[in-house]
C-alpha cells in the first residue's frame, strides 16, 4: 500500500503516561497485518538521538534548544518517517512539533511566531526526488506554507501537572525538562491545549488519570472510528 500510511504521535507533559502505550498501540497494527515503524522526538535516527543527548542534559539558550530539537526533527523525518509513510506504513511518534510549541513556546517562553517559521521550514512536504536539495525544500515551503507534514493524528495524554510529578517521584535522575517545576508544567499543558484548538480535526484529548486499561480503551475507539484499527489494543 504506497502512500497511504498513517502518522500518529503521542505526546503530553512528562509523566502522563503515554510511551507505555505506544508497543501496545504498535502490537494492535501489527496484528492485522501492517508494518509499523516506532519513533521518538527529539531523537529517532543517530544524528538525532546525538541531538536529543546534548539538549536534554546541556544548558543552552532558548533559541538553541528550539534550533535542536527541528534540527532533530527533520533528520527524523527526511530518514525514517517520510519514507515509511510513503511506504504505506503506520508510524508512531513519541513527540512530534506539539511538543516543541508546549515546551519550548509556552514552557520557555519562546517566541511562537519563530517556531511557526520553523515549523514551516522543516515539515514542507519535498517530493522523494528532491529531499536533499536545500533550495527546493525552501521553494516548497516558501509558495505553500501550508503544506506541511503534520500528523493525522494526535493522541494528548492530558494529565494534571502535580498527578504528573508524583508518577515522576520514582523514576530516574530527571533530565533537564522532568527537572522544571509544576509552574513550568501548567504552562505546557496550556500550551498543548492551545494545540488542541487551533487543530482540533487531529487532536484527541485522553484523561490520562484513568487507569492505563481504560486509556487503552479510548484509544482503541478513536482508531477504530477512523477505521484504521478493526480490533481492541490489548494492556499487559
Ligand atoms: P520524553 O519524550 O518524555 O522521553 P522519556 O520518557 O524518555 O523521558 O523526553 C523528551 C523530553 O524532551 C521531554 O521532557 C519533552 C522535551 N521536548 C521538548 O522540550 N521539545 C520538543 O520538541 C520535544 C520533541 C521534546
Amino acid at each position: 500500500m504506497m502512500g497511504s500510511g498513517i502518522f500518529i504521535s503521542l505526546e503530553g507533559i512528562d509523566g502522563a503516561g503515554k510511551s507505555s502505550h505506544i508497543e501496545s498501540i504498535a502490537a494492535a497494527f501489527k496484528a492485522q497485518g501492517r508494518m509499523v515503524t516506532c519513533g521518538r522526538e527529539p531523537g529517532g535516527t543517530p544524528l538525532a538521538e546525538k541531538l536529543r543527548h546534548l539538549v536534554l542534559h546541556d544548558a543552552m539558550d532558548p533559541l538553541t534548544e528550539a534550533l535542536l530539537m527541528f534540527a532533530a526533527r527533520r533528520d527524523h523525518l527526511l530518514q525514517v518517517i517520510e519514507p515509511a509513510l510513503a511506504r504505506g506504513e503506520v508510524v508512531l511518534c513519541d513527540r512530534f512539533t506539539d511538543a516543541t510549541f508546549a515546551y519550548q513556546g509556552s514552557g520557555r517562553g519562546f517566541e511562537l511566531k519563530v517556531l511557526s517559521t520553523l515549523e514551516q521550514w522543516v515539515q514542507a512536504t519535498v517530493p522523494a526526488n528532491c529531499q536533499t536539495e536545500l533550495t527546493a525544500v525552501r521553494t516548497v515551503a516558501n509558495k505553500d506554507g501550508l503544506a506541511i507534514r503534520q500528523p493525522d493524528l494526535t493522541l494528548w495524554f492530558d494529565l494534571a501537572p502535580e498527578v504528573a510529578a508524583k508518577r515522576l517521584q520514582d523514576a530516574r535522575m530527571p533530565d533537564r525538562f522532568e527537572a522544571e517545576s509544576s509552574l513550568f508544567f501548567e504552562r505546557v499543558k496550556q500550551g498543548y491545549l492551545n494545540r488542541a484548538e487551533a487543530a482540533p480535526h487531529r487532536f484527541y484529548r485522553l484523561d490520562a488519570a484513568q487507569p492505563q486499561a481504560h486509556v487503552a480503551h479510548q484509544i482503541t475507539q478513536i482508531l477504530q472510528q477512523k477505521g484504521w484499527l478493526n480490533r481492541a489494543i490489548q494492556t499487559a
